[in-house]
Formats: structure tokens, C-alpha cells, sequence
């Protein structure tokens, strides 16, 4: 089973997130197994400090690194197999979170995330107790939980048999290097606005080169550094 381990000042966020959906469904299904850990009981102090000023001066608290490195310590007594699990601390400052990164973390037999407040963490925690930094996009959030909440719901799709059978990894966004094709449902046409004709056509060969042509368009236009990435499909460019 899946491991994940969560360190945080504010365990009571990941609640309803994880107790509906997808994720809760992994659960039922015995695929994952998710703690949430109060950083506060890490602490040996009465008033349970976790933040303290910066040396060398400078505005904000910083979180200390005491609370992480028991944290951890306690977190991973508690394994069978300690060396698989990743430690991934949550910070602007980390590599940006992407589709390579969740099927990354997927094959891991565990994570545990360090949640920072957006002030800052003791550099000994990035540098020394993490194993990697990850940021879920080039915004400030006010501390990691909702990022490791994004990245917790993108690995746990991601797990063997997290998916039900209608819903489906294969040509999803980014799974092709490209954006997802344009889709439609009933009524075929509603208040005037048409589906395109091909798809009711029955013409499966037809459909299945309309979408990746429709697929290659809306990548170019939305998305153009995605191709120049380089994508696992060949894209024509003009
Ligand atoms: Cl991981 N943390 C914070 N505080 N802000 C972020 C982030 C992480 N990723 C994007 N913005």
C-alpha cells in the first residue's frame, strides 16, 4: 500500500479533501494510506512553539527544524521499509510540480510532505532532512497544504486501480505531451451552438484525426513551451 505521511501546523485542512472522491476511494480500496501529523506535537516546549525570528535579522518567523526532524523521525518509525519513502519539502523555492514529477512520485512506496509556511523553513530542513522541494506553480500560497493536497490528488489518480473503468489515464491532458481535444456531449445542439458535425459522423478514423489535430492546435495556441519541451508524440509544426 501507498504510504503518504503529512507534517503541518494545520492538519484539520486536509479533512474534507481527502474523505471525498477519488481519493477517498483509494483509500476504501486499501491503495493508499494517508496521515496527516500536527508539527505542534513534535514539540518539547509548553507553548508548543513551531516559529522562531531569523538570525541575522530580516521580517517574519521562520518555522524551526526541530518539529520536522522528529517529526520524520517518529513518522518513519512507525514503516516497515523506510528507504523508499520520499521526503518532499513544499516551497516556492522547489522544482515545479508537473505530470513527470506525479508518475515520479507514483513509483514510490511512499511520501512524506513537509508543509512550510510561505516565510520560510530552517534552510537544514531543505537541505538536510528533504529529499526533494517542489512548488505547484509561480504564486506565493500562504503554506504547502494546499500544494501537497494538489500533488497528493495527482500521484494517488496515478496508483494501479485508482481509476474506475469510465474514468481513464489514456489520452488525458499532458499524459500525450499535449492538451486535451475539444469533447461534447447531448443535446447536439443547444441554444443554437452546433457539436461539430465529424463527431456524429460514425467515422471513427475521421474522429480519431480530428481530435489529435484539434489536440496539436489548442497545445500550440494555449500552450507553445510544451512542445518545445519536447513532447513523447511528434507534432508537425508549420
Ligand atoms: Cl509548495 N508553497 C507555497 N507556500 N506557495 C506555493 C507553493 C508551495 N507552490 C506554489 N506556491
Amino acid at each position: 500500500m501507498f504510504q503518504i505521511d503529512i507534517l503541518t501546523i494545520f492538519p484539520d485542512i486536509f479533512n474534507s479533501p481527502f474523505a471525498e472522491g477519488m481519493v477517498s476511494r483509494a483509500k476504501d480500496k486499501g491503495l493508499v494510506e494517508i496521515r496527516v501529523h500536527n508539527l505542534r506535537s513534535f514539540t518539547t516546549d509548553k507553548h508548543a512553539t513551531v516559529d522562531d525570528y531569523t538570525f541575522g535579522g530580516g521580517p517574519g518567523m521562520l518555522m524551526k527544524p526541530e518539529p520536522f526532524f522528529e517529526g520524520v523521525d517518529c513518522v518513519r518509525k512507525t514503516y516497515p521499509d523506510t528507504t523508499e519513502s520520499r521526503i518532499v519539502l513544499l516551497t516556492p523555492q522547489g522544482r515545479t510540480f508537473k505530470h513527470e514529477v506525479a508518475l515520479e512520485f507514483s513509483g514510490n512506496k511512499g511520501l512524506i510532505f513537509l508543509c512550510g509556511r510561505y516565510e520560510g523553513v530552517d534552510e537544514r530542513v531543505a537541505a538536510r532532512l528533504a529529499n526533494e522541494q517542489v512548488s505547484i506553480g509561480d504564486y506565493i500560497l500562504s503554506g504547502g497544504e494546499l500544494a501537497a493536497m494538489v500533488i497528493i490528488e495527482c500521484v494517488v489518480r496515478l496508483l494501479p486501480g485508482a481509476l474506475g473503468c469510465s474514468e481513464s489515464l489514456t489520452g488525458e491532458s499532458f499524459s500525450e505531451g499535449l492538451l486535451k481535444y475539444p469533447q461534447y456531449t447531448r443535446p447536439a445542439v443547444y441554444r443554437g451552438m452546433e457539436v461539430p458535425s465529424i463527431l456524429l459522423s460514425g467515422d471513427h478514423a475521421k474522429i480519431a484525426e480530428w481530435r489529435r489535430e484539434q489536440a496539436r492546435l489548442r497545445t500550440r495556441l494555449r500552450r507553445p513551451e510544451i512542445l518545445a519541451e519536447g513532447s513523447t508524440v511528434s507534432v508537425d509544426l508549420p
